[in-house]
């Protein structure tokens, strides 16, 4: 157990964050319940409870492996579009399904590709979701109108539990509003979404801490939208070359809405520096600004004015802290973040992809 685990009970969400004042009626403070969970046991009446909330087409955020979702029924039309409003998403983006397994997604799709199989075998449960054509039980706001479905079927105990407890297939975005930081932790979720949501099931950190892999399936060769944290070499290594499509650039046509260049984005401006770092964090100091630095590698130095933090060498433990460590500069109120580009190559593939989104 964790650091985590032992933590006492979460705060009320009242308690916390005060509520935006640009909609102080959509947010009702006493509406949203945080229920405490183990994360590899959790209790079968909160979870069961958590069940039912989603049968009745309430919102339940709950940790995944990756980060935390908001959940709905994804056979239900008007709980999804609840979805979209708590967090204000726009309707044209569409949003993952979360299943127990393949067979359950098969039941989503209309054509399921010899890839899917391959790649269901060897990642599910886990951080790969696959973009199929989709059945017509799929409601139309969860795929935004369009033909296909994303699905990926979660590892962490809390979604399976939850899965196996209402027997749904859950819609689940990330549980953060719209173009703001996935949440890693249940108080990132009660900052953005506390009286919007009807319950959050804090599960602790997540592990991963970077949203899953998104490949399309079935319509030319597999097309990668977004790098996640399975990689494309893993995923190469069982069907073969793939497209890579996230560059982040605009485009009239953009594959999937969520390559938007601006993205999971703090509330500082964020600068990512291939090199001089130090003397931008420097400079920025000297002008007046409180900036956070999210160093990496060495050359860093303290200066009067900033926030700095070591950021680990390898990936997994990089990305697993990263929103973490953003979000704590975003509550520390810094008017600036300079982030060090860890390295160009495939093994850091999706932080440098949600730096430079959070960056644009
Ligand atoms: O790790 C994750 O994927 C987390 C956890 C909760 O599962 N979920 C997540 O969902 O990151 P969201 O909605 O924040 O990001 C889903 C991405 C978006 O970029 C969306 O545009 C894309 O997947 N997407 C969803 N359905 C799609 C579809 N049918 N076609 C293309 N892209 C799709
Ligand atoms: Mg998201």
């Amino acid at each position: 157990m964790t650091d985590e685990g032992k933590r006492k009970e979460p705060r009320k969400p009242a308690d916390l964050q005060p509520f935006s004042p640009a909609d102080p009626e959509t947010r009702k403070p006493d509406r949203t319940r945080v229920v405490r969970v183990d994360p590899e046991r959790p209790d079968p009446a909160a979870v069961a409870e958590a069940g039912a909330i989603l049968a009745q087409g309430g919102l339940v955020a709950f940790p995944t492996e990756t980060v935390y979702g908001l959940g709905a029924d994804a056979l239900n039309e008007r709980a999804v579009k609840k979805i979209f409003e708590a967090k204000g998403r726009p309707s044209a983006n569409p949003v993952i399904v979360h299943v127990p397994d393949a067979e359950a997604a098969r039941r989503l799709t209309s054509r399921w590709p010899a890839e899917a199989d391959r790649l269901t075998a060897d990642f599910w449960p886990g951080a790969l979701t696959l973009v199929l054509p989709k059945s017509r039980d799929v409601p139309e706001a969860v795929t935004a109108g369009g033909p296909t479905v994303a699905i990926r079927a979660p590892s962490h105990p809390v979604a399976r539990a939850l899965l196996d407890a209402c027997r749904l297939p859950i819609a689940a975005p990330s549980a953060n509003r719209s173009n703001r930081l996935s949440p890693t932790r249940a108080e990132h979720v009660v900052a953005d979404l506390a009286g919007r949501i009807d319950l959050i099931l804090d599960g602790g950190q997540t592990p991963g801490g970077i949203e899953s892999t998104v490949l399309r399936l079935g319509d030319g060769p597999p097309l990668l939208l977004r790098p996640g944290l399975v990689g494309p070499a893993e995923i190469e290594a069982r069907i073969g070359p793939i497209r890579r499509a996230f560059a982040g650039e605009p485009s009239a046509a953009l594959p999937s809405p969520g390559m938007m260049p601006r993205h999971y984005a703090p509330r500082a401006r964020l600068e990512l520096m291939e090199r001089g770092s130090a003397e931008r964090v420097a400079e920025l100091a000297a002008a007046g600004m409180r900036v956070g630095w999210l160093a990496f590698g060495p050359g860093a130095q303290d200066a009067a004015g900033v926030t700095r933090v070591d950021m680990p060498d390898d990936p997994a433990t990089y990305g697993a802290l990263l929103f973490a460590r953003l979000h704590e500069l975003d509550a520390a109120s810094v008017d600036r973040i300079v982030v060090d580009s860890p390295p160009d190559d495939d093994s850091w593939l999706a932080i440098r992809d949600r730096l430079k989104r959070a960056s644009a």
